[in-house]
């Protein structure tokens, strides 16, 4: 299937399993408006049921991965319009940024090419992965023009940062590169700039070839754990692993114990069972 000019200010290529998604208005630096906002949802609800797309990464067109909210569209025409506009237009925004992005059926890899400042971080962190290059230059600007850190910018350097690095940036304003982001834990790794879609890939890769359905519990189960109890999370995480066998038509605990157990033709701590 092919999306090509689907979507004014995203384009999706889906290749070899991987689907490329790239916010595509380079010329105001990915900047989300409201209609970028509205159709990431349509991208995203198309792709998690397009089966030739099974690993998605997150990108931007030129220079920057994102430059945020968009300060025009978002804020300024949007606080001359009806107030019940306001309401939709960032209900769109929670709606891809996280709701969507957090929770996805398939994983989700942001690949940061550039700048990603402010409203940025939430996809950022709702991604299950995230590499950038080591050029890339990060910000929680918002204290730069008169806001406290909007949509849930706060909560996504809560669940990844420390404590101190987090009220630093967002009390400062002050960027910081793509190696720091990795020393931070925001991200997973930072790579030179020439070298950041082959490592992403490589990443894809290694994703495609495990078991999608196990995949997906094991994220899941993974996000939601934070938030619940021990106890909770027994129920919670024990019925996670339930589901996963019953949905599992390759049966990949059997066969897995099998190729340990009898065959002994695997190492689980080495690699995966043979699918
Ligand atoms: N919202 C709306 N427009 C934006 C934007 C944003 N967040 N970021 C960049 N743009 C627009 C600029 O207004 C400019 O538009 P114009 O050509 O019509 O004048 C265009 O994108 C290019 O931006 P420019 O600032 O010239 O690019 P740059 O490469 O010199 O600098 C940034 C890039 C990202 C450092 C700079 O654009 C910037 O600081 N953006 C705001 C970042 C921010 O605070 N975002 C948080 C929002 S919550």
């Amino acid at each position: 299937m092919s999306y090509e000019g689907r979507w004014n200010t995203v384009k999706v290529t889906v290749e070899d399993g991987i689907a490329w998604v790239a916010f595509n208005r380079p010329e105001k630096r990915n900047a989300m408006s409201p209609t970028l906002n509205a159709e990431m949802i349509e991208v995203l609800e198309t792709l998690e049921l397009d089966a030739q797309a099974q690993v998605l990464v997150l990108t931007g067109e030129g220079d920057a991965w994102t430059a945020g909210m968009d300060l025009k569209e978002y804020f300024r025409e949007t606080d001359a319009g009806p107030e019940i506009l306001q309401e939709k237009i960032r209900r769109d925004a929670c709606r891809w940024q996280w709701q969507l992005l957090r929770m996805y059926a398939k994983p989700t890899i942001a690949m940061v090419n550039g700048w990603c400042f402010g409203g940025g971080l939430s996809p950022l962190v709702a991604c299950d992965l995230a590499i950038a290059a080591d050029e890339a230059v990060f910000g929680l600007s918002e204290i730069n023009w008169g806001i406290p850190p909007g949509n849930l910018v706060s909560k996504a350097m809560a669940d990844t940062v420390g404590h101190r690095q987090a009220l630093y940036y967002i009390m400062t304003g002050e960027t910081f590169t793509g190696e720091e982001a990795a020393r931070m834990g925001l991200i997973n790794k930072s790579v030179p700039l020439a070298d950041l879609r082959e490592e992403t890939r490589a990443l894809a890769t290694k994703l495609l070839a495990k078991n999608s359905v196990v995949l997906r519990a094991a994220k899941h189960g993974f996000k939601r754990c934070r938030e619940l109890t021990w106890d909770q999370n027994e129920d919670y995480l024990y019925a996670k692993l339930d589901q996963a066998l019953h949905r599992d038509s390759e049966g990949g605990r059997a066969k897995g114990l099998e190729q340990f157990l009898d065959e002994k033709s695997i190492k689980p701590g080495l690699q995966t069972y043979k699918r």
